[in-house]
């Protein structure tokens, strides 16, 4: 635990905070949406003695939203939502410049990943914010401080799915807002983000050249549509494996290859799963692969790419270069994976972009505003994000931009909304 500033965290090392201020107020700048909001907290103090507890990834665009939220008069801690995605120079600059205290490291082990998400249990928090569901987990599995809290946030497709299946259960104990389920979240965040900062973690981690490869995407969901636009732009054949038959069929007609993995596996170079599904590249596949594959996921756990059987398929491994693994297999081929099998585009890059966080978070901070007055009404149930905070982030980013858009007049208002106007 850290000393120097008068309140418990514990991060890597203090002395980095200045190059993590430096990255915050360029990610600050590029975020005009969350600005606009954080002006308007800082006036109206709309969290006033709120305790917000978040988990996610310790990043320079989530800097802003934790100060965004503090300006707004609530006590954030924050803890990290994956072990390898923590920046170690801005959990610094959070602890030192903005006395918000962070518990995380980069490269954490599991042990400590989870008692950092028990410290933020610890402050006792009102409104808990997570990406990936692994706070609210943890909470409703010790129940330690669960009855003060009001309501929380999710940010991402995996946490949703978990939160569903706990509400379903009839287990979730306060209400959680579906961040993620925002048509200004999951269109940009999902698509644009991952599609670009996935491109970049892969290119980063091993500087290959993408143009003419086989690109092999799992999953054409929201994450798997970006990714496939961006590696066609690169130049790369792109081939869709799914297992839904609408997404399949999209595919097709987005202009991509689509066949079964165990196909895809025989020809292509580089193999990225997005699916939040577990196991989708395993032991039957990485047989079937070429010398010098390059394996990455984006989806949200490290389970999509079989960590075990490659382990046990491998006769020895080894790190040939920052983030990159060698799996020297008993057939004599070697599969490189990338970030251990973590998100690759924040284990071997820096994230998303802040330009497109800037909605997702400018959300996140609205929908926490929404709990600290509306919650009581709220039952343990997961919500959509109120459709008019979705409508202003897409009007304020679109502001932002300089754009302006054509508005109905009355006669067309009028003819769209009656079923009595015909030809
Ligand atoms: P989605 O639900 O829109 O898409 C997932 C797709 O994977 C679906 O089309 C589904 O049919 C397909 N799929 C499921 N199991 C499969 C299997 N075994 N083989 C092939 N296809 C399969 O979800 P979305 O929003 O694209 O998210 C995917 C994952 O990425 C989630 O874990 C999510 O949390 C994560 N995510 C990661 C981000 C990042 O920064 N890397 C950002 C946002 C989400």
């Amino acid at each position: 635990m850290g000393e120097r500033v008068s309140m418990n965290y514990d991060i890597k090392d203090i002395g980095l905070e200045e190059k993590g201020m430096l990255r915050i107020r360029w990610a600050e700048n590029q975020m005009p949406v969350l600005g606009l909001i954080r002006e308007r907290f800082r006036r109206d103090k709309p969290l006033e003695g709120m305790v917000i507890g978040a988990c996610l990834h310790v990043t320079t665009e989530t800097a802003a939203l934790a100060n965004t939220l503090k300006e707004g008069g609530a006590s954030v801690f924050l803890c990290a939502s994956n072990p390898l995605s923590t920046q170690d120079n801005v959990a610094a600059a959070l602890v030192s410049e903005y006395e918000i205290p962070v518990f995380a490291k980069r490269g954490e082990d599991s042990q400590t990943y989870y008692s950092h998400i028990q410290s933020v249990i610890a402050s006792n928090p009102h409104i808990t914010m997570d990406d990936g569901a692994d706070l609210v987990t943890e909470l409703h599995k010790s129940k330690k401080n669960i009855e003060k809290i009001i309501g929380g946030t999710e940010e991402t497709t995996t946490g949703v799915v978990r939160l569903r299946s706990m509400a379903r259960e009839g287990v979730l104990r306060y209400p959680i807002i579906a961040v993620n389920d925002a048509s200004t979240k999951h269109f940009f965040d999902n698509r644009y983000g991952t599609g670009q900062s996935t491109l970049d973690g892969i290119i980063r981690a091993t500087n290959l050249l993408i143009a003419g490869r086989t690109f092999v995407v799992c999953g054409y969901g929201w994450c798997g549509r970006g990714i496939a636009m961006r590696a066609k732009g690169f130049g790369a054949n792109v081939v869709i494996c799914e297992v839904d038959s609408l997404h399949a069929l999209e595919a097709v007609m987005d202009g991509y290859s689509v066949m079964k993995i165990s196909e895809a596996a025989k020809v292509g170079d580089i193999f990225i799963t997005a699916t939040g599904d577990i196991n989708v590249l395993r032991r039957e596949h990485f047989a079937l692969m070429k010398d010098g594959v390059i394996l990455a996921n984006s989806g949200h756990f490290n389970v999509e790419i079989s960590l075990p059987d490659l382990d046990s398929l491998a006769i020895s491994k080894k790190e040939i270069r920052e983030n990159v693994e060698e799996y020297k297999l008993q057939n004599g081929k070697r599969l490189y994976l990338l970030g251990e099998g973590r998100l690759v585009n924040l284990a071997c890059a820096e994230g998303h972009p802040a330009s497109v966080m800037d909605m997702s978070f400018a959300n996140q901070a609205l929908c926490v505003e929404h709990l600290a007055r509306h919650a009581k009404e709220l039952s343990p149930q997961v919500y959509g994000v109120p459709k008019d905070i979705d409508e202003q982030v897409a009007r304020l980013k679109l502001a932002s931009m300089g754009i302006t858009i054509d508005k109905l007049t009355d006669e067309q208002a009028k003819y769209i909304t009656s079923w009595k106007e015909g030809t």
